[in-house]
């Protein structure tokens, strides 16, 4: 089996190709245009592995990534590259409507054109699998309601309206074309590798740091948070065993809001890192409050029983106990976080 990941050098793309080569030991084509969110740190445990081989394409550059079909001859598609953090898509939302729908529309057509030129058995086989996050649906006002893989999408920000627009560009290549897609749509990931800009990495850094942490608005905003690798398993239950056509939400049942999350955050530290900064009382004595993210969704809660019942997948860490690991692997590993901080990580890249 030969899967090309795109976005393999992200956040979530990074833990997919390493579950993918040391659980798997299926062949890896990553393709990534290495934008700032691009980290081959995150893959030097398996970058020397023979089954893994990395091509820096843009996925909006449609000849090359015909190249890349033809060239590698992929068995199935797993499709993660993205812009990914909505501040940035309010302040710039161009690079969005590019990468997530153009980009996305790019990757589409050369997939219909590299599976409609398969044997019949290589054509059976094949899947396009796009990755998608719970952000499409909207919010949730009440504390009951849960997104279902039926809820009727209605994005709030430039990055969940871009996502939602590459949702229904896969669905329309299904029904127009027959190109055989499955589409996962998944709440808030947290894990080692994360980009120090998301809510979680940038807590814990500026923590040890003894910088602000700043909490959006009253910071009673509910996320539904899911440790990456679970993630990484529920998508390779998907790819593995998943129905052409499908849908399915992945969720953790892990509906927490950030200001919890913060002052978990804060407590953890307390115990795993006890040694401040100077004149520093308790980590929660840094949290402040900022103006609110214009358009900020209140809630978000996934419905992940279609994944559970059909492929069997349920996410196997807590909040809690991912929440730890997650702490641990930011105090033990400082030397991935420090040359982001330092722009090093990009140094080492031909063609910058
Ligand atoms: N992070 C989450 O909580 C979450 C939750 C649900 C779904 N998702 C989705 O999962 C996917 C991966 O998210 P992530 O958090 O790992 O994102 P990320 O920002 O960490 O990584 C995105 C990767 O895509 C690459 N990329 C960006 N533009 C590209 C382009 N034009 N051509 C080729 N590569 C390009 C980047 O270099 C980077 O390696 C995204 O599609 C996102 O919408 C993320």
């Amino acid at each position: 089996m030969k899967v090309l990941v795109t976005g393999g050098a992200g956040f979530i793309g990074s833990a997919v190709i390493r579950h993918i080569i040391v659980e798997k030991q299926y062949h890896v084509v990553n393709l990534d245009k290495l934008t700032y969110a691009g980290n081959l740190d995150s893959l030097l445990d398996v970058s020397e592995d023979p089954l893994y081989i990395f091509e820096r394409v843009d996925i909006c550059n449609i000849d090359e990534v015909k190249r890349v079909f033809n060239e590698h001859k992929p068995d199935k598609v797993m499709h993660l590259a993205a812009e990914s953090h909505v501040d940035r898509s309010i302040d710039g939302p161009a690079a969005f409507i590019e990468t997530n729908m153009l980009g996305t529309y790019t990757m589409l057509e050369a997939a219909r054109e590299y599976w409609m030129g398969l044997d019949s058995l290589s054509k059976a086989g094949f899947m396009f699998h796009h990755i998608s996050t719970d952000e499409v649906y909207g919010d949730l006002h009440g504390t009951e309601d849960l997104f279902t893989e039926t809820t009727p999408y209605a994005p709030s920000s430039p990055y969940s309206a871009s996502k939602a627009g590459s949702d229904h560009l896969v669905r329309a290549w299904y029904r127009t074309y027959g190109l055989p897609v499955v589409v996962t749509n998944c709440s808030n990931n947290y894990g080692p590798y994360h980009f120090p800009e998301k809510l979680i990495p940038h807590v814990i850094l500026n923590a040890i740091h003894g910088k602000p942490l700043p909490i959006y608005g009253d910071g009673l905003q509910i996320r539904d948070w899911l440790y990456v690798e679970d993630h990484a398993k529920a998508l390779l239950a998907v790819l593995c065993e998943g129905k052409l056509g499908e849908t399915y939400n992945v969720g953790g049942h892990n509906e927490k809001t950030n200001l919890k999350v913060v002052e978990t955050i804060c407590d953890l530290l307390e115990e795993l890192s006890p040694q401040k900064p100077d004149d520093l009382g308790l980590y929660r004595d840094l949290i402040t409050f900022v103006n609110d993210r214009p358009g900020h969704d209140v809630r978000y809660a996934i419905d992940a029983s279609k994944i559970e019942s059909e492929l069997g997948w349920v996410p196997e860490e807590t909040f809690e106990s991912g929440l730890r690991k997650t702490v641990q692997w930011y105090l033990d590993n400082r030397e991935w976080w420090g040359r982001i901080l330092t722009g090093e990580y990009k140094l080492d890249r031909v063609g910058d």
